[in-house]
């Protein structure tokens, strides 16, 4: 059978931050390869899969040589003669093999790079793009980007707790109309910034990462920046990720110097909403602060996009929880959180048959790799996040969506403001 593996093959290479991670080519007998590499997190879930490292002193113990092994020893030979066009099966495998929830014993890291590459495989052996490999003819939604032009938390080295302050071109037309007000956006951006006498140097995720007074001035400043663009705040929404978990401790929230219960931070997060146009918010509250979820979906469900990342973590048992509390009303996806496409693909279809959005994303440590661009036109999520305007790493995703534009030409749509819950917006 030419669609089935002839070779696997892992190595290892660097992220965005000079980490290694973890690349895997799988080869078939047709002759057809798919190459995939796998991204890292730096304020990750509590609950996510466990991302293998060797914790040798070299690479400050972040090589991943065990898990390459992982991969080329026990993977490859398992794997060999599947028939790649199987994803589930292939997936299945992976995970009995593992034997773990947390895939503990190979490596989430081992695991979704051959579950990645095997896709890529099976897309080129179909002689088809790998949207439409996932998506079908029904693979046509350009998502609204979520383009994260202020970095704080622990991707910048400054002093704002919050760690995304985002721009989401909801008035576009199309997605390279977004694309173009976004960067417009982050040009003037870096304008204001100098004239303040502000750093422009950018953070992880290619924001600007300044020193500001507190989390309202980011957000003041962005407001500034659409107006100077000449843009209005109904053509461009701003969504936060709080990244909660970060500054959460014994019950307590740490902002600016002072303790703040769950219900102040959910009157802080609300007063936000009702101020700024501010149309999503990301981990509002701490990964294990069920409460404070409730409280804030209370309050603010009908108003605006609440989005679970360090809550969900891409695992259906943890949003079916939410789903059953009614707690946020999306759920960000992290291919790496839970380590195989089939639990991502089943994630999302779960999430969505509950009328929760979702929202692909890249990781805060990245590589070229386009996959997830694909992935979010493939499923027709409508909303990826994917950092800002700068550093190859995130324009690639970028620039892999505007390559999908054009291919589909007149049947690419974009949904704007309809692509976030609640559907009032
Ligand atoms: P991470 O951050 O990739 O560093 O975990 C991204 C996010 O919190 O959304
Ligand atoms: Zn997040």
């Amino acid at each position: 059978m030419s669609s089935a593996i002839k070779n696997i093959h892992a190595r290892q290479i660097l992220d965005s931050r000079g980490n290694p991670t973890i690349e895997v080519e799988v080869v078939l007998f047709s002759g057809e390869k798919g190459v995939a590499s796998v991204p890292s997190g730096a304020s990750k879930g509590k609950y996510e899969a466990l991302e293998l490292r060797d914790n040798e002193p070299d690479f400050d113990g972040k090589s991943v040589n065990i898990a390459v092994d992982n991969v080329n020893k026990i993977i490859a030979p398992v794997l060999l003669n599947k028939d790649v066009t199987e994803q589930y099966n292939i997936d299945n495998i992976l995970l009995e093999l593992d034997g773990t929830q947390s895939k503990a014993n190979l490596g989430a890291n081992a695991i979704l790079g051959v579950s990645l590459a095997c896709a890529r495989a099976s897309a080129n052996y179909n002689e088809i793009p790998l949207y439409k490999y996932l998506g079908g003819i029904d693979a046509n939604i350009l998502p609204v980007p979520m383009m994260n032009i202020i970095n704080g938390g622990v991707h910048a080295d400054n002093n704002i707790e919050f760690q995304e302050f985002m721009i989401a071109p909801v008035g576009a037309k199309s997605f390279s109309e977004a694309m173009q007000m976004g960067v417009e956006i982050f040009y003037t951006l870096k304008k204001i910034l100098k004239k303040m006498g502000l750093s422009i140097s950018v953070g992880d995720e290619g924001g600007f990462a300044p020193s500001l007074n507190n989390n309202s001035e980011a957000i003041e400043i962005i407001i500034d920046a659409i107006e100077k663009a000449n843009y209005t705040t109904e053509q461009v929404k701003i969504c936060l990720d709080i990244a909660s978990s970060e500054f959460y401790n014994n019950g307590k929230y740490f902002i600016q110097g002072n303790y703040y219960s769950n219900s102040d931070l959910a009157e802080i997060l609300e007063n936000l909403v009702m101020d700024y146009p501010i149309i999503s918010i990301e981990d509002g509250m701490a990964q294990e602060d069920w409460e404070g979820w409730r409280l804030l979906s209370t309050r603010l469900n009908k108003k605006c996009q609440l989005v679970g990342d360090d809550l969900f973590v891409t695992n259906i048992s943890r949003i079916k929880k939410g789903i059953e509390e009614s707690i946020a009303n999306s759920v960000l996806i992290k291919l790496n959180q839970i380590g195989t496409l089939s639990e991502t693909l089943d994630a999302i279809c779960y999430a969505k048959n509950f009328g929760y959005t979702t929202i692909i994303s890249h990781r805060s440590g990245e590589t070229e790799d386009t996959f997830i661009s694909d992935l979010s036109v493939g499923v027709n999520s409508k909303q990826i996040k994917t950092g800002s305007l700068s550093r190859s790493e995130r324009v690639a995703k970028y620039n892999r969506l505007l390559k999908i534009e054009q291919q589909l030409g007149d049947s690419a749509k974009y949904f704007g403001i309809n692509a976030f819950n609640p559907k009032i917006l």
